[in-house]
């Protein structure tokens, strides 16, 4: 092999190259490139391999400017000429044309004998996902390719948060957030000051983490010793996908009217973002901001968002304000402050007091925004639902903002047996989702103009 000649011919599109028959011959022998036979496959660029003057093989590619990369797409050499290194060859000419510095993307199957990862990886890609018997490379760093990775985390509007990429992804997070607290002294950092949070007997300590022994004939019982409360905390990556899905390319500022954990002030720091929350503990604000201090830019407020004014224009709103009686919110000395949501008498004032809180934050929205709401419906004492959802979307669509999506967020399910067990027989289905309500200000035209293209995925 090493005495053929060897030659690379790059042709801008295979239609109208010459070569579209012979690439389309190749790709249906070959089975695993059988797409590069299709033209909607063939308007695509590709680099032409030939062997002693002969044609032997394809790769094809695209450019795409507005996303910034390239996409290696299909190849095959052939197949009584296969070689690796001629093959990596023909890589390396791609590689030579990319003189813009995107990332280049590669989807392997492992079943190609080469288009396969190990031989990728010898020329200098890596797999940022694998996923369902097919490795996604990139050429180029982890954080170019980072939005895809949340991209394909999320997919659809039911967002799983147990898959294997998802939790590497909170670990990453959390592992950050911890070093965090170790190095300004905040124990707990994830949970700080959520240590008498309530949840009452659903909670994970009083359902299944509660046990008995027995001592001096007397049996014991030992309530399931909760660290945090129970406390319900965000999830770091849904704050990452909220903000890269959600914040505009132009965007700088945050808004969060019931500010809550450090996650996603922590997250949106990290990203650069200017972040303001208002919250109403002074506990909560001055952890978060003692956790947040070397972002420089992520900062809590201790207010009352019904009646707080935040300063100038927002690019992105996102909160996740209390669900009516499921947490108890305590600041310093055990005191419950006054406006606590969740301390109102009636559901109806609870209401209402949140929404004065969205009404200032619609206030302060840019135009051509999107406003994130993460919430979820509890029962009254009587076991009916409040309709909290329904009436989430109804206000927004009040308020003049478009209902743009429905996402429903799933957590693990380890206490949902021991709820049901209590809960079949009232026919109640213990609850294992929560709501990401995301209305939309201004005309829906532009979202694509004003957001970042995912390119392909
Ligand atoms: C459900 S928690 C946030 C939950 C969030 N998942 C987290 O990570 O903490 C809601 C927060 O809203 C705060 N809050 C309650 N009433 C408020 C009000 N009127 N203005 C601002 N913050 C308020 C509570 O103190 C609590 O920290």
């Amino acid at each position: 092999m090493f005495t053929d000649k060897i030659k690379f011919t790059h042709v801008e599109s295979v239609i109208s190259s010459g070569f579209e028959v012979l690439v389309a011959d190749l790709a249906l022998r070959d089975k695993v490139a059988y797409r590069a036979a299709r033209k909607n496959m063939q308007i695509h660029s590709a680099i032409i391999l030939h062997i002693n003057d002969e044609f032997s093989g394809f790769m094809t590619f695209q450019v795409n400017h507005e996303a910034k990369e390239y996409c290696l797409l299909q190849s095959a050499m052939e197949l009584d000429r296969k070689d690796k290194e001629v093959y990596s060859k023909m890589v390396g000419e791609i590689i030579k044309l990319n003189t813009f510095g995107y990332p280049m993307i590669m989807t392997c199957s492992t079943k190609h004998d080469l288009e396969r990862p190990s031989v990728f990886e010898a020329i200098g890609f890596t797999t940022y996902l694998n996923l369902s018997g097919f490795a996604y490379m990139v050429y180029g760093t982890p954080d170019q390719v980072r939005m895809k990775r949340l991209a394909h985390a999320t997919m659809t509007n039911v967002w799983t948060t147990t898959r294997s990429d998802w939790l590497k992804m909170k670990k990453e997070w959390n592992d950050k957030l911890e070093a965090a607290g170790e190095k300004y002294e905040i124990p707990n950092p994830k949970f700080a000051s959520r240590d008498g949070c309530w949840q009452g007997n659903n909670g994970y300590s009083n359902v299944i983490g509660t046990s008995h022994k027995v001592k001096d004939g007397v049996i014991e019982t030992i309530k399931g010793k909760s660290f945090n409360g129970n406390a319900s905390v965000l999830d770091p990556v849904a704050c990452e996908v909220i903000l890269r899905f959600f914040m505009p390319t132009k965007g700088k500022r945050i808004y969060n009217p019931f500010g809550g954990g450090v996650q996603f002030g922590f997250v949106a720091g990290s990203y650069g973002y200017e972040y303001i929350a208002s919250e109403i503990r002074q506990n909560q604000c001055d952890a978060n901001n003692i956790l947040c201090q070397d972002l420089n830019s992520a900062k809590w407020i201790k207010s009352d968002s019904s009646t707080y004014e935040p300063d100038g224009m927002f690019d992105l709103c996102f909160m996740c304000p209390p669900y009516y009686k499921v947490e108890k919110y305590i600041d310093y000395n055990d005191e419950i402050p006054e406006g606590e949501l969740n301390n109102m008498a009636t559901y109806e004032q609870f209401r209402d007091s949140l929404f004065e809180g969205y009404k200032n934050a619609i206030d302060h929205l840019n135009d051509n925004s999107f406003f994130v709401v993460m919430t979820g419906d509890s029962r009254d004492k009587n076991g009916a639902y409040y309709g909290s959802e329904a009436e989430h979307e109804l206000f927004f669509k009040e308020q003049g903002l478009h209902i743009y999506n429905k996402i429903v967020y799933l957590e693990c399910e380890f206490t949902r047996l021991a709820h049901a067990k209590r809960t079949l027989d009232y026919r109640k289905f213990p609850k294992r989702e929560q709501k990401i309500l995301v209305f939309y200000k201004g005309d829906m035209k532009k979202i694509k103009e004003s957001y970042p293209p995912i390119g392909r995925l």
